[in-house]
Parts: structure tokens; sequence; C-alpha cells
């Protein structure tokens, strides 16, 4: 993601800050599906205009009516606060106000830049509001909770991982909090297979060979790599991605699935006959691992030595879920040693990895800067969704994606 969602909502009307930047080639875009699902009420009212013909297709659920760069006002009682106006402010601005088909919702405050906003303007920016749309690199804390004070009841976040949020804390204080489950489910179990085949068929290092003269003729051994073909494939947390991966991954040829988990799960296992392990068994026996688990305390750490020591030097390591379920030393050393064949990454600690970090310094170890869900549209319906959770909390309703706490 480029750039943070910060929304901070207070006072009477609520305000709220949106992100500039959200698709490379239409910066426009995020904020037009978050605009999006506050004027759909009043689609029947509005004139539509035609977008550019070369706009990106509009994602499920973003008006076509509306125009990168225009705060799509109006509805009952006449145009919004913000009519006219364009819907970004500078950082701590207050940039417009959103209507409803009855009224003014909230007013809107918008962190508006590419890079993430500093921990001291969150901390300035949330106090008094009564929301806060987040993204994951936002830690919201007891510091933020503190700082937003006893009118912020709601928070949504533009992820499906919640390891960011302090949970208890927020518990404590009666705050709802929105998430964006599922909608990015297939984009990350895409990536986590193109991942997985990039890595065990040495797709980066082949493309390498080919750029730097490696390539000098065709040679029986040279980059050869592992197959899915008859294998055994571990998928530690058969969860919505975890069953997504295995689902895709079984018309290569998998001969079993192994998974771990908190508890078997015989209603998901079935469609791929996959059985229950300990942890460590499934270490021994699975030819790639795949890690879609959620980070919690239980998770913190769970690839360590003792995981790597476990797996076959044959094995191919996946991590698609959170860099902290890695121990990272411990994943160098297994690929340095030949513990492990090969590792591909899409999440590390921390994030973004430091261009000098060890890991990087591995022709078997391939690594991807966090976009399991960076598909265009699944980010705009993400956007939608954190948008509509949001409004659904500040107007006191169910939101279409609450997280129960
Ligand atoms: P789910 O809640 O559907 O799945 C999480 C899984 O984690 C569950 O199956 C759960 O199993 C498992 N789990 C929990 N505790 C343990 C444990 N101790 N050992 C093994 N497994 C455990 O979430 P999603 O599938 O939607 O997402 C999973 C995670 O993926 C998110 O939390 C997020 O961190 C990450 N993610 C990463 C993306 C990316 O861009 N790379 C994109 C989207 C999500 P059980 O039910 O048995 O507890
Ligand atoms: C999430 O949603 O948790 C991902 O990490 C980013 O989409």
């Amino acid at each position: 993601m480029e750039g943070p969602i910060c929304a901070l909502l207070r006072g009477s009307p609520p305000q709220i800050a949106l992100p500039r930047g959200a698709a490379p080639v239409q910066p426009r875009r995020f904020l037009l599906a978050i605009r999006a699902c506050i004027t759909r009420s009043r689609q029947r009212r509005s004139p539509h205009r035609s977008l550019p013909p070369n706009h990106p297709p509009a994602a499920p659920g973003i008006p076509r009516a509306a125009r990168p760069g225009q705060l799509h006002a109006g509805g009952e009682g006449g145009g919004a606060a913000g009519r006219g106006a364009r819907p970004r402010a500078g950082p701590g601005e207050v940039g417009a106000a959103w209507r409803g088909g009855c009224g003014l919702i909230c007013s809107i405050q918008q962190w508006d830049s590419d890079e993430p906003i500093p921990r001291s303007e969150l901390l300035a920016g949330v106090a008094g509001k009564h929301g806060l749309l987040c993204l994951l690199s936002d830690r919201i804390d007891k510091e933020v909770l503190d700082a937003a004070g006893s009118n912020l009841k709601i928070i949504s976040t533009l992820s499906a991982g919640f390891d960011h949020l302090a949970l208890e804390e927020i518990k404590k204080r009666g705050i709802r909090v929105g998430y964006t489950p599922d909608i990015l489910t297939d984009a990350t179990a895409e990536l986590s297979v193109a991942l997985l085949l990039a890595t065990c068929r040495r797709l980066p290092e082949s493309v390498e060979e080919v750029k730097n003269g490696g390539w000098t003729t065709w040679k029986p051994l040279w980059m050869c790599g592992y197959g899915l073909s008859d294998s055994t494939v571990g998928i530690i947390g058969l969860g919505r991605i975890g069953q997504a991966v295995a689902r895709r991954l079984k018309p290569f040829g998998v001969k079993k699935f192994l998974y771990t988990g908190s508890r078997p799960k015989p209603e998901s296992a079935v469609e791929f006959q996959a059985d229950f392990v300990p942890l460590a068994k499934l270490a021994e026996e699975s030819d790639f691992v795949v890690v879609t688990c959620s980070l919690t305390p239980d998770t913190k750490g769970m690839c360590n030595k003792d995981f790597f020591s476990r797996m076959k030097k044959t094995s191919v390591f996946i991590n698609t879920s959170r860099g902290a379920v890695v121990n990272q030393e411990d994943l160098y050393q297994a690929l340095v040693s030949g513990q492990i064949a090969a590792a591909g990454l899409d999440v590390a600690t921390p994030e973004p990895l430091p261009t000098d970090h060890p890991l990087l310094s591995l022709k078997n170890c391939v690594i991807l800067p966090h976009i399991g869900s960076a598909t265009y549209a699944t980010r705009s319906a993400m956007a939608v969704l954190s948008a509509n959770n949001l409004l659904a909390g500040l107007k006191g309703e169910s939101m279409p994606s609450e997280l129960q706490l």
C-alpha cells in the first residue's frame, strides 16, 4: 500500500482522513473507491459523468459517475461541505465532508501523502476523533488509543490481518473493529502459488542468468528445482487463504496435503483429504511448507531453528502470512547451510526489509514486498469494504465485516 489511510472522526460531523495514492497508475482511484460507497445512496440524483476512456475499469461497488479528483457531493439537502472541492487535504487538514442520503455522515481529515503517516501526526490527528481508518503499517496501540480519547468508537483497518491492533485494549474501551477478509483471499492465494512456483523452479535466479550471460548452453542439471507433482504440501493455518492455496495447488498433482492449526477442521480439510498433524510432523513430511496462519502470540516465531531442522533438505518454505511467524536468523542459517532447499517470502520483519539484509544475498531466497493482495480489483474492493465498515460503525449499524472481539 502506498500511503496510509488514516481516518479521524470527530465532533459533529465526525471527521475522517484518507490516503492519496493507492494505485500506482491511478493515484486517485483509491479515494474514488472510498468515496463511492458514500455516494451510492445518491446515485439516482447525481448526474453521471463519463470517465476518460483510459480510466481503469471501476471495481465492483465503485460508481463510474465520480471523476477522480472531484468530491461527488449531493444528496438530500444539497452539497456537502466539500462540494466541488478535491477530496484530498494536506496532511492534518480537514479535507471534505461526506453526505449520505439523509444528511452529513462525517467530515474527513486526510493524511495526503504516499509516505506513511508519521507517528507524531497520527497521535496529534487522532485526538478527539470518532473513527480511524488505518493500514496494517499503522500500529494502533495504547498510545494511539489514549491520544484518541473516549470519542473513538470505530477502527476500520484496510487489511485482513489485525496483528497491528492492540485488541485487548480496544475491546476494553468498547471500540468496534472492521477489517477486510474474504475479498482478498483469491488474490493472496494466487500470489502464494506464484511465489511457490517462482521459488521452487528458481525463476528469479534463472531470469538473472539470462541477463548476466550465465546461460551458456542447455545443460542437464543446470537450474533444476523441485516440482509439485507427487509432492506432500504442508499448510500452516488452513483458514480462508490456506484453503484457497490448497485448492489452487491440487491440480498440480500434489499427492498429500497436511495441515496444522489450533484444532482439526474436518469440514475444511475434506476437500483436499488433508490430514491434521502436529507442527513437527508437518515440517518432517512436507516437500513444501506454506504458511498462511494469522500472527498471534502462539504463532510468533513458530518457524524457528527446531522447525527448519526437521524439514527435508529438498523442501521449500513459503510464507505469505506475517514476517514475525518466522525467526529470520534461523531461516537464514537453514538456507545457507542447505538445511532446506529454498524459501519464498512475501512478508518480512521489518517491512521494508533493509536492502543489506543477509536474506537478500541468498539465491535460494525469493523475497517480495508484501504484495499478496495487490491487484487493482482487490485493493479497490478492500477500500470500499473498509469505508463501508467505518460508515456503518459510525451510524451504529452492523458492519459488513466486523471483527468479533
Ligand atoms: P483466517 O482467520 O481464515 O486463517 C487464519 C488461520 O490461522 C486459521 O486457519 C487458524 O487456524 C490459523 N492459526 C491460528 N493459530 C494457529 C496456530 N497456532 N498454528 C497454526 N495455525 C494457526 O485468515 P486468512 O486466511 O484470511 O488470513 C490469514 C493471514 O494472512 C492474515 O491474518 C494476514 O496476516 C495474512 N495475510 C497476508 C496477506 C499478504 O498480502 N501477504 C494478505 C492477506 C492476509 P485455527 O482456526 O485452527 O486456529
Ligand atoms: C492483509 O490484508 O492482512 C494483508 O497483509 C495485506 O492485504
